[in-house]
């Protein structure tokens, strides 16, 4: 696309004038791929976490919306991301995840790789029993790395390549939550849940900014953290969410809680923050744990969620994490319901977008302009290259 479509604006517009984003932006597998492009590959997005690869040479294969990467930590300890194909015939190189033992081998004809992305072995490659041939220069035919950066255990990627700096982007939430530039501790298999959505990922997102639907979708929660007690969260073309003044820890048998992060302010006595980091990577902070929920969009309408807790200590008490998970899975399933619901409406045409209440929608309103900025600056490029 060369030139915007004109709705764009509409979406743009102050909150109480404006429309959400029409149907075609949950439905359309064309504009599915200018969003693509648009919003994930030139942006930093989530890709997964480096608790999926916790020890040297373990290797994770993970499709990031139809793009074959792989996850690794070398034996270096350095996490890396790259396209999981081999730079002879493009074979996929790993197809489950598992620990490298040696070397990345190609399973078609054996060129090994190692952790690092090295091209180290090309058997036969001059004629039965030459390793080498001169028109073969290994130093240039590594994997192929894609950009990646890693902050709060998330594993960031910019396949364009050509984004700003990650620091640079991300500045203003991590200056936000910066208490929280301590260690986190993943807790392990018992932390770690996957939902399988058939929505659109963008619903996805809407739906966490917000609280305004927590007296009906989340009874239980609401019990205690009423609707008056949150309030919104807007940086404008970075990040949108909720915060909550009463947040109640969960203890064990003993009543005790887990440990808090060191040092944080009294502010987080109480409170609790929920923040979309645009495009995909959900983020909870409390004072004793932490939260991120990766996106990966699998067409226009389905999206995996990979939810992964994690908190202040490496050995925390493993009865109450899981009592802990339990209660993260019970809201996080009440969710499903509206992800749902909303993407089977966004098929009838007389839908608009919608419209937003101007005092509790703010969040995702500000989601759809970043989403509708992005678009328009996309479709610019396009144009220029035209
Ligand atoms: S495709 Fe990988 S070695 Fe041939
Ligand atoms: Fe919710």
């Amino acid at each position: 696309m060369s030139v915007p479509p004109t709705y764009l604006d509409k979406v743009r517009r102050p909150i109480a004038e404006a429309n959400g984003l029409p149907n075609a932006h949950y439905i359309d597998p064309a504009i599915f791929e200018q969003e693509r492009e648009a919003l994930m590959f030139r942006q930093w997005a989530g890709l997964g976490v480096a608790a999926d690869v916790p020890e040297a040479g373990d290797a994770k294969p993970i499709t990031f919306l139809g793009m074959p990467l792989l996850l690794v930590r070398g034996r270096d300890d350095v996490v890396r991301v790259f396209q999981n194909i081999c730079r002879h015939r493009g074979m996929i190189l790993v197809e489950e995840p598992r620990k490298i033992e040696g070397a990345i081998r190609c399973p078609y004809h054996s060129w090994c790789y190692g952790t690092d992305g090295r091209l180290v072995s090309t058997p036969h490659v001059g004629g039965p029993g030459r390793n080498t041939h001169d028109s073969i220069d290994r130093a240039t035919l590594g994997l192929i790395e894609v950009r990646s950066h890693i902050w709060r255990d998330v594993v960031w990627i910019n396949v364009s390549g050509d984004a700003a700096p990650f620091e640079e982007v991300m500045a203003d939430v991590m200056t936000r939550w910066a208490e929280f530039e301590q260690p986190l501790y993943h807790g392990g298999s018992d932390s770690v849940l996957t939902l399988e959505l058939k929505t659109n990922w963008k619903l996805a997102v809407e739906n966490y900014c917000e609280s305004y639907h927590l007296p009906w979708v989340h009874p239980g929660l609401n019990s205690y953290s009423r609707l008056e007690d949150h309030y919104n969260i807007e940086k404008p073309g970075r990040y949108s969410g909720q915060g909550t003044e009463v947040y109640r820890q969960v203890t064990n048998e003993n009543g005790e809680p887990f440990p808090d992060f060191a040092g944080i302010s009294a502010k987080w006595d109480t409170a609790a923050e929920y923040i979309t980091v645009y495009p995909n990577v959900l983020f909870g902070v409390h004072r004793d744990h932490a939260f991120a929920i990766i996106l990966l969009p699998d067409g226009p309408g389905r999206t995996v969620e990979h939810i992964h807790l994690y908190y202040a200590v490496p050995k925390s008490d493993s009865g109450l994490r899981q009592r802990n998970t339990q209660l993260w899975k019970t809201v996080f399933e009440e969710d499903i319901f509206v992800v749902e619901g909303m993407q089977r409406g966004r098929h009838a045409t007389g839908f608009d977008g919608g419209r937003f209440s101007p005092a509790m929608d703010s969040p995702t309103h500000c989601f759809h302009d970043w989403v509708a900025s992005q678009l328009q600056r996309h479709s610019t490029y396009a144009g220029a290259a035209e």
